[in-house]
Order: C-alpha cells, then structure tokens, then sequence
C-alpha cells in the first residue's frame, strides 16, 4: 500500500492574500497531525512569469513566515523550497516526455495567464503542470489540498502517473518496484510505481473571489489592492478593504439559496463562515435581514481578530530571515532524503 502522505505547495510570488490562506495554508495545518506532511514553496513555478530575481529570496521567506505563523511545526512536517531539491526538476523532465501536448493545451489556467500573446508565453509556464505532478510524486503523495483552481492540473497529475504506470507496467514488476493497486480497475496494472493522488479541495473556502469583482478569484496578480486581503495587511487596512468592498443593496436572506444570484455577497458570507470555522447556513441564519452595514464591520471585526496575530508573527520571523533560511534548509534535506530514492526507482524504470 502507498502510505498517506500529504504535499501542498504556494508560490513565492508576493502579495500573499486570504484566498492562499483559506483555501490552501490555513488546512494544511491540522493534517501535519495526520500524516507526514510536505509543504513545499515553489519558486521553480514562480519563474514561469517575469520574476525579479532580486525579490526571490524575500518572496520565498514571505511564504515560508506564513506557513509558520499559520502553525505548521517544522518538526512534524517538512517545509522547504522547491530549487533546493533536485529531483522536482528532474522528474519534472521524465514527465514532460509523459504528458501530451494535447493535455497540456488544455489548461485553463495555461490560457488565462498566457492571455492574448500565448505565442510568447514561455516554454515553462506551458508545462507548468508536468512540475507540479513532480512536486507530488516525488514523494508519491497521496493527498494534496489546495484551492478549486487546481483541480484541473491535479487531474492531470493523475493522468500522468496513470500513464507512467501503464507505459512502463513490465519494468515496474520486473525491478520490483510495484506497490499493489489500492483500487484495482482495468486502466491500470495489478502494481503501480506512482499512486494515483486524491485531490482535497473542500470547505467553504475553496474559491474566494476578488472583493471588487464576485465573478474574478482573489489573485496575487491583480492591479487592485483593494480586490485581496494581503496576509500582512493591517488591522485598518483590512477594515478598509472589507469596508470598500462591492456588494448589493439588499440585506442578508436567511438560506444560501438567497445568494444565488449575489456572487459578492456570498463571497463574503464564505469568507465569513471559513474564518468563523461556521456553515455559510449558520452565519446566514445569525445575520438574516441584516443590511451589509451591519454585516461589513462584524466581518472586518472577525477578520482582523482572525488574521491580526499571524500578521504578527510573520513579521516578527521575517526580521531573522536566517532562521527562516535555516528552517528551509533543514527541510531541503529532508525532503531530498524521501525523493531521492524515488528518483532513483523512477530513473531504473526508465533504463538510466
Ligand atoms: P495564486 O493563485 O494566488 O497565484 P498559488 O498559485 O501559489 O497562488 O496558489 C497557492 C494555493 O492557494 C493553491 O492551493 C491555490 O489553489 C490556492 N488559492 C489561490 N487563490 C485562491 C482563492 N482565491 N481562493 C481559494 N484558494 C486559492
Ligand atoms: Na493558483
């Protein structure tokens, strides 16, 4: 059997905001309790876009101060950044010759970044995907929590390993490096080297939206400040934004279904419910006929009660960055020691 492990992964590419705390940082924290957890910053998906190599280091730090403040322990689970080992991008090229152009010209999240010029997109962001299924298999995890807009490429993660396991199914028995199929069907041989990864993309919060505009995702990369709460805005800041924030004349209905037709406000009764750990039926029937004038600063109030302390404490590790340096360090050589023997089987199976 493959055992469970969990991988996620964030971007140093600043700005970090609610809907990566939500939907991603903030649930990585109680599965350390459950499994070997590896919580990785990826800076080699960062370079795909323009990057600026001197804020690189600082960006990654960024990251690795929030997955601390958010209470990943870095005894129990590994953190780490992504250049530092390997074996991400050395599977990553073993993958490459796996996945088809085809499934890759698929993407969504291929065609939104690259926009209009796609022809002028870099090989990288194009490809992006086959690294992210590095990311997770090389350490063959089996769960990997993130925010709605991976789902696609988690899919084809699956259909990566999927094929690996099919194309390569006799060097796998032959070497003996099969692990019995959990779930035996008649795509897959009896014994797989990569295991095929359950997506974890669940709770209230998996897709915040932009507080400007309920039909765009909260993003790093859009040019309005006042769209995200960044993880190290202020207590007024928040205020402010959440103050500013767009939304409807009408006041809260008492069920979900009310909110159908309402894309910011239910963003903001998710947001509510996320932080709150409530449904987004019982904070509805807390603020049922309530106009947002009375909503809007009892959510600020939460908000900053919620994110306050660990805006404090990220900026409390980023002023010793070579804690934080030492911190990566040490999980760099932890996750190497899980990966290289993967990448030593993988490189086998494929007669190097
Ligand atoms: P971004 O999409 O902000 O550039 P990343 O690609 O580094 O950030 O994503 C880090 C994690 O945050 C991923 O698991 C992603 O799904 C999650 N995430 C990003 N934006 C949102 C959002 N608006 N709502 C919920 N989760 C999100
Ligand atoms: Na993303």
């Amino acid at each position: 059997e493959f055992q469970p492990r969990v991988f996620s992964g964030v971007q140093p590419t600043g700005n970090l905001h609610l809907g990566n705390y939500l939907g991603a940082i903030a649930r990585f924290v109680p599965l350390q309790d459950e499994m070997p957890a590896i919580y990785c910053v990826v800076d080699l998906h960062a370079i795909t876009v323009k990057h600026d190599p001197a804020l690189l280091a600082g960006t990654t730090r960024e990251v690795t101060a929030a997955y601390l403040a958010a209470g990943i322990d870095p005894k129990k689970a590994i953190i780490f950044n992504q250049s530092q080992v390997r074996e991400h991008a050395e599977l990553a090229w073993i993958f490459n010759c796996i996945a088809r152009i085809g499934w890759l010209s698929r993407m969504t999240q291929f065609k939104e970044k690259a926009g209009k010029n796609r022809e002028n997109a870099s090989v990288g962001l194009f490809a992006y995907p086959t690294l992210m299924a590095a990311d997770i298999l090389a350490y063959r995890a089996t769960h990997v929590p993130v925010g709605d807009d991976q789902k696609q490429h988690l899919e084809l993660t699956r259909d990566i390993a999927q094929k690996f396991n099919n194309d390569f199914a006799d060097q796998i028995k032959e070497l003996g490096l099969g692990i019995p199929n959990p779930t035996p069907s008649p795509e897959l041989p009896d014994e797989l080297f990569f295991p095929l990864t359950e997506p974890m993309i669940a709770g209230p919060a998996t897709r915040i939206m932009s507080l400007r505009d309920g039909t765009k995702k909260m993003s790093k990369s859009d040019p309005s400040d006042l769209s995200r709460i960044n993880l190290r805005d202020s207590a007024e800041e928040i205020a402010k934004k959440i103050r500013k924030a767009k939304t409807d004349p009408e006041p809260l209905p008492s069920e979900m279904d009310g909110l159908a037709e309402r894309p910011e406000a239910a963003n903001l009764v998710g947001i509510y419910a996320a932080l709150s750990g409530k449904s987004k039926d019982a904070v509805l029937s807390e603020f049922a006929g309530q106009p947002f004038s009375v909503f809007k600063p009892a959510l600020a109030d939460l908000a900053v009660d919620k994110l306050a302390p660990m805006t404090g404490e990220m900026n409390r590790l980023l002023a010793d960055p070579g804690h934080i340096d030492a911190v990566l360090r040490d999980g760099a050589g932890r996750a190497s020691e899980i990966a290289g023997p993967v990448l030593r089987d993988a490189r086998r199976i494929m007669g190097f």
